[in-house]
């Protein structure tokens, strides 16, 4: 790698003696689709050139990691996490010296870089499968799982409810039926294999050697399967994913692992293998709770959902977003829960999809920048390393009359020129069309026009990620659950070598008032996000509609 440059991991000011945090527990996340975020050659996909030349763009919001959805080649069923080749790049794309060229961008910057790695299936149309169908003495036969029946694991969910009714799907040609937890596209490897084990090794050395700094590991609940269980999160896969953590940090010590498993919070703890497995997991029950509470307006499902877990072992660390590529999951509430999220977030059909709801953020939260600001500080102050879906910043819209998640993929908006500034293309020649129905059209939500305008959105969010970066607190304090007798508000706070941030959010639509915790009230402060310094905090006794606070104290040691 060429002008690699030394991350700074440290704090400012670290006091001696303490452990300082990794990096990834101080930084800020941004989910990347290659395909929808601009077209640097004009055929009407995005590609790697694309993002090469909007890096500066990444960097000036506050991204310290890229994560790239799936970018090597495939046939696009599940839009890239059906593998075809995992050496090779999507043509569309570019080519590996691209993705190097890429890296050495991002990383002259200080961007760092990780890849989707999609562990549990391959695409159909995969030479391994392949072969592995043509007959049942083909030597890759038993890198899938085939059964004569239908019926073996049945115990094991499925997760496409609306369009699978079977993990199982018949294969004419060898008269056998292969497992998938996915489309029948998407046939899951045997990890029961040695072979296999090895081979996916191999696929993240390969991503290593051209200087990736980790993975988003896909679905790695399911590697394993067993009868008479779920097929989920057993003691085999969790050996794998701790084998893959040696291998991976033998090459690259400073490498993250963020896996996606939509467990409760307890279950999640075991993927952190007391530091031997994942260092970093996806809290998809926070998630799902922050929409709950923004829709009752009440932080008492925040308040349930953090006490589960407090405060995580050391080096390891959420990953925390409001949204994603997929679905809105309501998966991990009650069924009561569930049916009112559902009546609640996606009135029209239209706008459900298995688990959850396929809107974006800006539409789930009625497009009230005040709303949207309010989640992100939630976000921004509770433990965990945000992760920023694209197009989030700015606020855009979704389209349901695309099919499954593709709603929530659509073209960046950068301007309000013809395709959004994505694409010289002729716009039927787009990947997916942009966004046009108001409020969400380029007209209205673009990357030029809120950039120029200081009050916009998008700066109110720059500023929020500026602030939580300048205080190591966020990333890596200590959290502390305060609570008052208003049930629309949510105190707790952050503690990082002698810095209590408090930080108070009212999820309501009314103005709230409320007493201080007694600890805190004679305490003086400044509010991190206007400077207004207090000299008690007791002063503060009210906040408006959707109002948050991020006041700093500190305590002598
Ligand atoms: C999870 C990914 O986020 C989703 O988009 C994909 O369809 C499944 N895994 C299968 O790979
Ligand atoms: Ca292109």
């Amino acid at each position: 790698m060429t002008n690699c440059p030394s991350f700074p991991d440290a704090p400012l000011n670290p006091l001696p003696n303490l452990p300082q945090p990794p990096w990834y527990a101080n930084a800020i996340f941004y989910e990347l689709y290659v395909r929808a975020f601009y077209d640097a050659n004009g055929d009407g996909q995005g590609d790697l050139a694309g993002v090469i030349a909007r890096l500066d763009y990444i960097k000036e919001l506050g991204v310290d990691c890229i994560w790239l959805l799936p970018i090597c080649d495939s046939p696009l069923v599940d839009d890239g996490y059906d593998v075809r080749d995992y050496r090779k790049l999507l043509p569309e794309y570019g080519t590996i010296n691209d993705f190097r060229r890429l890296v050495d961008a991002a990383h002259q910057r200080g961007i760092r870089i990780i890849c989707d790695l999609v562990l549990n299936h391959s695409s159909d149309q995969h030479e391994w499968f392949m072969q592995s169908r043509s007959s049942r003495a083909n030597p890759y036969r038993d890198w899938y799982v085939w059964s004569d029946d239908p019926n073996k694991y049945k115990e094991a969910g499925i997760v496409f409810k609306d369009t699978q009714a079977s993990n199982w799907t018949w294969d004419e040609g060898s008269q056998q039926y292969y497992w998938h937890r996915f489309y029948p596209q998407q046939p899951d490897l045997n990890y029961d294999h040695p072979a296999v084990q090895q081979a996916m090794l191999d696929v993240a050395g390969y991503w290593l050697g051209l200087g990736v700094d980790g993975f988003r590991l896909d679905a790695v609940t399911y590697l394993y399967e067993r009868e008479g269980t779920k097929c989920e999160g057993l003691p085999e896969t969790h050996a794998y994913l701790k084998r893959l953590r040696q291998f991976v940090n033998e090459r690259n010590p400073a490498a993250v692992l963020l896996g996606e498993a939509n467990q409760p919070p307890i279950a999640s703890l075991e993927y952190f293998g007391d530091g031997g497995e994942l260092q970093m997991l996806f809290n998809f029950p926070r998630m799902t709770t922050t929409f709950l509470a923004l829709a009752t307006e009440s932080a008492a499902p925040l308040y349930r959902i953090l006490r589960e877990i407090e405060n995580l072992p050391q080096g390891a660390q959420w990953g925390t977003m409001l949204r994603n590529h997929d679905e809105l999951t309501f998966e991990m509430v009650s069924p009561a829960e569930r049916e009112f999220l559902f009546n609640y977030y996606a009135p029209d059909p239209r706008q459900r999809i298995n688990w959850g709801t396929r809107r974006r953020l800006a539409p789930l939260l009625g497009n009230d920048p005040r709303r949207i600001l309010l989640a992100y500080s939630t976000l921004l102050t509770l433990p965990g390393s945000p992760v920023i879906y694209y197009g989030d910043e700015i606020g855009m819209g979704d389209d349901i009359a695309l099919p499954d998640r593709n709603g929530v993929r659509t073209p960046m908006q950068w301007d309000d020129t013809a395709n959004a500034g994505f694409s010289t293309a002729d716009p039927t020649r787009l990947y997916a069309p942009v966004v046009n129905e108001p409020p969400y059209d380029p007209a209205h939500v673009n990357v030029a026009a809120q950039q120029s305008d200081p009050y916009s959105f998008y700066h109110q969010l720059r500023h929020l990620i500026a602030v939580r970066k300048a205080h190591p607190a966020f990333g890596a304090g200590r959290l502390t659950l305060h609570e008052t007798a208003n049930p629309a508000i949510l105190v707790h706070s952050r503690e990082w070598q002698g810095e209590r941030i408090v930080a108070l959010h009212n999820l309501s639509a009314q103005p709230q008032t409320f007493t201080f915790p007694a600890e805190f009230t004679a305490m003086v402060a400044t509010d991190l996000l206007t400077n207004t310094e207090y000299k008690e905090m007791g002063e503060i006794t009210r906040l408006e509609p959707y109002q948050y606070l991020w006041l700093s104290t500190w305590t002598s040691h």
